[in-house]
């Protein structure tokens, strides 16, 4: 199960298609980050460039060229070196890498400075993102500047963003991205079960981060799409809680959001449980609204509807069940225009989901909500969180903090959630649970 070579040839052309004659696109790997003094961080390539190319290496540079025909696709690379591969392992090349990506020519990214120069003289546009990679635009400037400043040319062609045209290819998947990402969404879907069924009061919240990773990893996805969220009772509220060291109390619930990354794909998946194993009546009542105004959401992700839709949804369940529990008083359309279930409920229903978690794409177009199509996958987390001190509301409620998070495919059919391997009713979760307990007393 991967993306084929093919596929990647397909992306390039569709974005070869939307350039204009006579421009030039350029697309850098990502670059290795320093953890500390000399030990880095595992490399985790650029979304962009790994959509275009599919290759893992630093010290690359995509350009693409627009032509009469077909247009041309070049990658630069890093060359083979015995000394080196020696230590850090095997190195492509660019005599394999043009072959292995099914583009035209490669070069060893050393050339850059002799070759890209003449490449980019004479065009009118260069698709480049500036901000992102501070040595390279330097680098390019540079470039533009000696281009400008030479005689008997027509000027410096002009930066634009490449951002619009290749993120608006990245919203829409293909039917193998779907199933990378519900094969994502499946391993995290595991790894919350498993956690789900070891935790008990006495552990802590990073005990649950580690069965998470476990799971994951054993499964084969080796990195996790973003730091796993574990927050016990009132750490549920901090939205970007990532300490996850605190001790799981009885009585409590605990949030988990935590989701792998496979072949290049993120999963972001919530599930809030009780740490004992069972709801309590509060708990089980705010859960159930929460619960609701998901499925409410999920059930306005359809094609044609646009973005907003799904949202207003869960804001309208979530609204009616908080003045149902008198959380909030007054009329609901009110509470709804005014904002006052922000009080509770302060985010949005969710985001475009890809191969970056937060993925890219443009959720409005020309000021209007965009609407709705088949390919986009986008997150469904509705939640209610209230403040630990807020005396305004009774004392079984404070403290609470609920998110129920899935990844729903919006398909030709309607939607589907690929996430639906986590248990997320209250019986489901219970059981469980149950089912974990009997597994720990029968190991003591
Ligand atoms: N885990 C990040 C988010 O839910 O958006
Ligand atoms: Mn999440
Ligand atoms: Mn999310």
């Amino acid at each position: 199960m991967t993306i084929s070579r093919a596929e990647y040839i397909r992306r390039r052309q569709r974005l070869l298609e939307a350039l204009p004659e006579n421009s030039l696109a350029i697309v850098p790997s990502a670059r290795e980050q320093l953890r500390s003094r000399d030990t880095y961080f595992p490399f985790r390539q650029d979304s962009d460039f790994n959509y275009l190319t599919g290759f893992a290496e630093p010290e690359s540079l995509l350009v693409m060229m627009p032509g009469r025909q077909q247009g041309e696709s070049l990658l630069f690379c890093r060359e083979r070196d015995a000394e080196k591969e020696l230590w850090d392992g095997p190195r492509t090349g660019p005599e394999q890498a043009a072959e292995t990506c099914g583009l035209c020519d490669a070069f060893p990214i050393g050339d850059l400075d002799d070759i890209l120069p003449g490449l980019m003289e004479g065009r009118d546009y260069i698709y480049y993102t500036m901000g992102r990679f501070p040595q390279l635009d330097r680098r390019l400037q540079s470039y533009l500047a000696a281009i400008a400043n030479a005689p008997g040319t027509k000027g410096a062609p002009e930066i634009i963003s490449l951002d619009p045209l290749l993120h608006d290819l990245r919203l829409f998947k293909s039917a193998a991205e779907i199933r990378l990402m519900a094969r994502a969404a499946e391993i995290s879907a595991q790894g919350h079960c498993r956690a789900m069924a070891a935790c008990r009061p006495g552990l802590s919240e990073y005990h649950l981060e580690a069965e998470f990773l476990h799971s994951c990893m054993a499964a084969g996805a080796r990195e996790l799409a973003y730091p796993s969220i574990v927050g016990g009772g009132a750490n549920a509220l901090v939205m970007h809680y990532c300490s996850n060291s605190a001790p799981l109390r009885n009585g409590d619930l605990v949030l988990m959001d935590a989701g792998c990354e496979f072949r290049g794909y993120a999963a972001d998946i919530t599930r809030t449980f009780p740490v004992n194993g069972r709801f309590s009546g509060a708990q089980k009542a705010v859960y159930e609204i929460v619960l609701a105004g998901q499925q409410a959401a999920i059930d306005h992700i359809a094609v044609g509807n646009h973005w907003d839709q799904p949202h207003l949804a869960s804001v309208k369940v979530i609204t009616e069940g908080l003045k149902e529990l008198g959380l909030l008083r007054g009329d609901l359309s009110g509470l709804i225009e005014s904002g006052a279930y922000r009080r509770f409920y302060m985010h949005r229903v969710g985001h475009w989901l890809g191969m970056d978690v937060h993925d890219v794409g443009d959720y409005k177009v020309h000021g209007q909500w965009r609407q709705l199509e088949a390919g986009m996958v986008m997150t469904v987390e509705p939640g209610i969180y209230i403040p630990a001190g807020d005396e305004r509301v009774p004392e079984k409620f404070r403290g609470i903090g609920i998110r129920i998070e899935d990844d729903v495919a919006l398909m030709k059919g309607g939607p589907q959630v690929l996430s639906s391997a986590a248990p997320k009713s209250v019986a489901d979760i219970e059981h469980l649970m149950r089912a974990g307990d009997l597994v720990q007393e029968a190991l003591l």
